[in-house]
């Protein structure tokens, strides 16, 4: 061992055989698939955005007076500036693209099953933050949609029984929104979600190489074939594979749809029409169909059967005798989110 090797082995006393054991995992041959693997996916983009977030936040300055301006600076100005903020917008439309489809995989595979039931409800407060994260996120640019989007997030809020109140003012800084209301939204989405965000990915991950990658059996692989492979180096090589296909797709989203600026806030014209981004599209119109209180409440009531699901899940099952419950379920629920989803994209009001 070189003078160095000893030098590092002796302050860090783990061996090789330590490191090798905790790496080589083996993984179940369907992860070789890319939508089995998708959980590796917002993880990706989450580093991309944490890069692009840092760069972005050198110069953008949080107060409702120069918000804008900071925005129109990186966007014309700066070298670069307009890549690098474009970057950030589409790997937070993918990233919330990917969890949804990595919840929906893990849905459809029953892989929420006991013993991973905890995980799935740390999976929930994942999409949660995620959200939350695209909801702030939006209105930091101080643009017309940014105001009113986050006018209408503390009106929703203002809907919940009892807590309402409280909650809008805690979320505005105040009745209103004031100028308080935009350094609250960049400390909420800098680092309370950001911080969030890494200790629930840091538990969840660390709760799936705990209990391994559900099994799945598929009818079409011959038994004489190995059933698992190994996660470093060949799982390893998929995913930064997938990493550098992403940043290509990326790059060219970024180029071609550049982020744009839409008109600076103006508290006394309200715009013929709002629309917040496209992964709140569904409960928007959920709540035009509804009105505020039954949206609200019902909204509530099915994110926490989301969270639930595992157990609703073993209830449906036990009750109604079939084993394909939440498939059908599930698809249903798929059918009403992308309907209310393309509903809202397609209607001016
Ligand atoms: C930022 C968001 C998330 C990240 C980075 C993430 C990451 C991962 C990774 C890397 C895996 C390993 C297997 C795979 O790649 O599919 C995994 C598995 C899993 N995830 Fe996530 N996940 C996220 C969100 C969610 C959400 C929203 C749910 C559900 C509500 C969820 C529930 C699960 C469960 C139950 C497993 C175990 C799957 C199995 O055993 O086959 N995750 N996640």
């Amino acid at each position: 061992m070189g003078m160095i090797a000893r030098w590092i082995a002796e302050r860090v006393p783990v061996s090789a055989e330590q490191v090798r054991e905790l790496t080589n995992e083996p993984v179940p041959n369907h992860m070789k698939r890319w939508w089995f693997a998708l959980g590796g996916t917002p993880a990706y983009l989450f580093v991309v955005q944490i890069v692009t977030g840092i760069l972005l936040a050198i110069y953008f300055q949080p107060s409702t007076a120069t918000a804008y301006e900071s925005v129109r600076f990186i966007n014309e100005e700066l070298p670069y500036g307009w890549y690098f903020r474009s970057l950030h917008k589409w790997a937070a439309t993918l990233m919330i693209a990917a969890v949804i489809l990595h919840q929906t995989r893990v849905y459809f595979t029953g892989a929420y099953r006991r013993p991973r039931e905890l995980n799935w409800m740390i999976g929930m407060a994942l999409l949660l933050t995620s959200l939350g994260l695209g909801f702030t996120g939006y209105s930091l640019v101080f643009e017309q949609l940014s105001y009113w989007g986050a006018t209408v997030g503390g009106n929703i809020m203002d809907n919940v029984p009892l807590v309402g109140g409280t909650l809008k003012h805690y979320l505005l800084a105040g009745d209103v929104y004031n100028e308080k209301t935009l350094p609250r939204f960049y400390i909420l989405h800098a680092a309370v979600l950001p911080g969030t965000l890494v200790v629930l990915i840091v538990v969840h991950i660390m709760l799936v190489r705990l209990h391994g990658v559900t099994e799945l059996q598929f009818e079409d692989e011959p038994a004489d074939k190995p059933t698992h492979f190994s996660f470093y180096p060949d799982h390893m090589a998929t995913e930064l594979l997938l990493g550098l296909v992403l940043m290509v797709i990326l790059s060219a989203l970024a180029t071609i749809y550049p982020a744009m600026m839409g008109p600076p806030a103006d508290p006394l014209s309200t715009p013929d029409v709002i629309k917040p981004e496209w992964f709140f599209y569904a409960t928007f119109r959920w709540l035009k169909l509804f009105g505020p209180t039954f949206a609200v409440l019902s909204m509530g009531f099915i994110v926490c059967a989301m969270f639930l699901w595992p157990w609703i899940d073993r209830v449906l099952r036990r009750v109604t005798g079939m084993p394909e419950a939440s498939v059908y379920f599930g698809i249903a629920a798929a059918f009403a989110l992308i309907g209310l989803t393309v509903w809202e994209a397609v209607v001016a009001h």
